[in-house]
C-alpha cells in the first residue's frame, strides 16, 4: 500500500520557512511566512490573550469534550466581530474550525455536498493552499485576473469580466482585506460591484478573511465581507484568528454560512458539526476559548483592539518608510504602491532570478513571486532591504 506514495510538492511558504531556519548568516532576514513580528522580530502573546489564559487556567475545572460544532458563545463572539451589525442569526450557521485553514477545507468540503459541479473561482494570484486544497478534493479551480504587473493594484476590469462569467451556485473566493499574497485590495465601490455581479450570476461569495484588523481597522477591513455576505441569498465566510489574536499555534477558526432561512440554518449547521465529526470530531477549544474570553469582557477586549492598533499601525509605518527609502534611492514614485497596499504582503514585483539574488547575496528572505511579509522588516532592516532590491535592478 504505501509503496504507492507519491513525494507532494513541498507548499513554496512552508519550505522556505525552513531554508530559513538553516541559514546560519549573521543578520539574515525573513521576510516570508505571513506572521506577525515585532521590532526586536519576536512573534509576541498579546496581554489580552496572557490575561486570559489566566482567567481560563483559573475557572476551568474539566477538558471534557466541548460541543461538536463548537462552543455557542465562541460562535457568537465571531459571528459579531466579523458580521458586526449586519449578522442575520436566524440565517447564519457558524462552526469552530481547526484555524482558518481548516474554515476554508470545511467551507470546500460543504459546498462541495450542495453542488457537486461546483467550480471554485479565485484571484490570479492567491494563497497557493486555496488551488491545493480544492485540487485535492477534487474541485476544479477557474482563475480570475486580479493583479495588474504594472500598476501593482487591482486589474478590476479583468477581475469583473471574469468573475461574470461564473455560474450559478459556483464559488468565488475573494480575499476580505489584506490581499495575500499582492496587498492590493477592492474599494468599497467595488466591493459593491462585485456583489452585484455575483447577484446577477448566481454565484456565491467565498470570503476568506484572515487578517482582520491588519489593513485599516477591524470594522474598516471586515467592511467588504460584510457588504457582500448582506446582499448575497448565500454565503460563506471563513474567517482566521491566527494573526489578529496573534495565536497561531492555537490552530482557531471560524466559518460562517449565510442560507436562505432557519431551516436552512440548522440543516447547514448539522452538516458543518458532521463535517468536523468526520475530519477531528470536536474541534480544539483553547484557543476558540481564549478569543471569547477576550471580546466577552469588555476591558479586555479594548486592551486587545488597542494592541492590535499598534501592530497595525506599526506595519504601515514600516510601509511609509520603505516607500520612502526607495523614492530617494531610484529618484522615482514607482514603489509608492508598498504605501498604498494593505495588511502584511505586498508583491514587489520582481523576477524569481531577482528574489535569488536578494537571498544569496543579502540572507533576505521572500516568496519566490516577490511577496514580502512587511512585518519582518524593522527601521534598521527597511534601508538594507531597499539597497538590496536596488542593488538586484528591481
Ligand atoms: C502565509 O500565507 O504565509 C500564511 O497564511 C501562513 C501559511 O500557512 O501559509
Amino acid at each position: 500500500m504505501f509503496g504507492n506514495l507519491q513525494p507532494q510538492a513541498p507548499d513554496k511558504i512552508l519550505a522556505l520557512m525552513g531554508e530559513f531556519r538553516a541559514d546560519t548568516r549573521q543578520g539574515k532576514i525573513d521576510l516570508g511566512v505571513g506572521v506577525y513580528k515585532d521590532p526586536t522580530g519576536v512573534t509576541p502573546v498579546m496581554r489580552a490573550v496572557k490575561e486570559a489564559e489566566r482567567r481560563i487556567w483559573e475557572a476551568e475545572t474539566t477538558k471534557a469534550y466541548t460541543a461538536l460544532g463548537g462552543e455557542p458563545a465562541y460562535l457568537s463572539a465571531m459571528s459579531r466581530l466579523v458580521l458586526g451589525e449586519t449578522l442575520d442569526a436566524d440565517r447564519t450557521a457558524a462552526l469552530s474550525t481547526v484555524g482558518g485553514t481548516g474554515a476554508i477545507r470545511q467551507a470546500l468540503e460543504l459546498a462541495r455536498i450542495g453542488n457537486p459541479g461546483l467550480t471554485l473561482h479565485v484571484s490570479d494570484p492567491t494563497w497557493p493552499n486555496h488551488v491545493s486544497m480544492a485540487r485535492f478534493l477534487g474541485i476544479p479551480v477557474a482563475e480570475y485576473r486580479y493583479f495588474d504587473e504594472a500598476s501593482r493594484g487591482v486589474d478590476f476590469e479583468g477581475m469583473k469580466a471574469d468573475i461574470g462569467r461564473a455560474r450559478a451556485g459556483d464559488l468565488v473566493l475573494l480575499h476580505g482585506c489584506c490581499h495575500n499574497p499582492t496587498g492590493a485590495n477592492l474599494t468599497a465601490d467595488q466591493w459593491a460591484e462585485v456583489s452585484a455581479i455575483l447577484a446577477r450570476t448566481g454565484a456565491v461569495p467565498f470570503v476568506d478573511l484572515a487578517y482582520q484588523g491588519f489593513g485599516d481597522g477591524l470594522d474598516e477591513d471586515a467592511a467588504g465581507t460584510r457588504l457582500i455576505v448582506a446582499n448575497a441569498p448565500e454565503a460563506l465566510v471563513a474567517a482566521s484568528c491566527s494573526k489578529n489574536f496573534g495565536i497561531y499555534r492555537e490552530r482557531t477558526g471560524v466559518l460562517l454560512a449565510k442560507v436562505e432561512g432557519r431551516a436552512a440554518r440548522d440543516l447547514a449547521a448539522g452538516t458543518m458539526a458532521f463535517l468536523n465529526r468526520q475530519t477531528y470530531s470536536f474541534p480544539p477549544d483553547h484557543g476558540a476559548r481564549i478569543v471569547q474570553t477576550i471580546l466577552d469582557d469588555a476591558a479586555l477586549a479594548a486592551d486587545w483592539r488597542a494592541e492590535l492598533e499598534e501592530v497595525r499601525l506599526g506595519m504601515l509605518s514600516l510601509r511609509r518608510q520603505l516607500a520612502g527609502e526607495m523614492r530617494s534611492l531610484t529618484g522615482t514614485n514607482r514603489f509608492d504602491f508598498i504605501e498604498h497596499h494593505r495588511g502584511m504582503f505586498s508583491r514587489l514585483g520582481a523576477t524569481p532570478a531577482q528574489v535569488q539574488r536578494i537571498r544569496d547575496e543579502h540572507a533576505i528572505y521572500m516568496v519566490g513571486d516577490s511577496r514580502l511579509n512587511i512585518a519582518g522588516l524593522n527601521e534598521g532592516s527597511v534601508p538594507v532591504l531597499a539597497r538590496a532590491l536596488v542593488e538586484a535592478g528591481v
